[in-house]
């Protein structure tokens, strides 16, 4: 079990309208860039999706993939994501990202999109080591999240001694957040992948990061 629940009821109640952040006009032209080369990259492969949330990647991936098991905590994202036409198979599934328990040998790639930037820094070690545990030797894995723009991203309100820093966000019925929010950069995710992995590739949008490897 995830030990961030008001991460996960935060985004249960913007289920309904989380998918205007993919509306934001600025990011239009790095958003078309990111569905391409998601799909490109996951051509043909039988992929684990992590928090897929309401399946918008899960769609992008879908023109190319072979299959997708789509996973999210929380049933509300799910349920949306669920109502979706997609190309190729798609299975979702409620799943808690911090533990996970498919055999090793049902996926050749694993997918998680803004999924990163919410982990609390001293638990990545733990997440990483059990996702990982998901795949066989050779499997390819995708991290793809925001950069911190100003004017375009919700403003940073603390970081805490750890160095993790939030957000508050508010939804549409006034309701506020304190949101767990990081933006690595590309020497902070080589550090923490790099043991574990080989053919780490990094690519710097102007909004997004795309960070693909292969397990070692
Ligand atoms: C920022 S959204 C990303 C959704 C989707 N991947 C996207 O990029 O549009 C984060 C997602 O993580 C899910 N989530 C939060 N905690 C989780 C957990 N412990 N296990 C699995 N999913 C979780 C939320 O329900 C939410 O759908």
């Amino acid at each position: 079990m995830s030990n961030n629940v008001s991460l996960i009821d935060y985004y249960a109640k913007r289920a309904n309208e989380y998918e205007r952040i993919y509306d934001k006009p600025e990011r239009q032209t790095d958003l078309a860039v990111l569905r391409k080369l998601c799909a490109q990259t996951l051509a043909g492969q039988e992929i684990l999706e992590i928090a897929c949330g309401t399946g918008y990647w899960t769609h992008a991936v879908s023109k190319t993939a072979k299959s997708i098991t789509a996973t999210d905590f929380n049933e509300e994202v799910l349920q949306i994501a669920r109502a979706k036409k997609y190309v190729c198979e798609v299975h979702f599934q409620k799943a808690d990202a911090f533990n996970l328990s498919f055999p090793q040998n049902i996926f050749t790639a694993g997918l998680a999109a803004a999924w990163w930037s919410h982990l609390r820094k001293s638990e990545i070690k733990n997440f990483l080591s059990q996702f990982h545990r998901q795949f066989s030797s050779g499997a390819l894995l995708i991290f793809l999240d925001n950069k911190f723009v100003a004017g375009s991203n919700t403003p940073i309100s603390r970081t805490d001694d750890e160095g993790n820093t939030y957000q508050l966000r508010k939804l549409e019925n006034g309701s506020e957040y304190e949101v767990l929010k990081n933006f690595p950069d590309e020497k902070e995710m080589r550090e923490i992948i790099g043991e574990t992995a080989i053919g780490i590739h990094w690519t710097e949008l102007q909004y997004f990061w795309f960070l693909t490897y292969k397990l070692k």
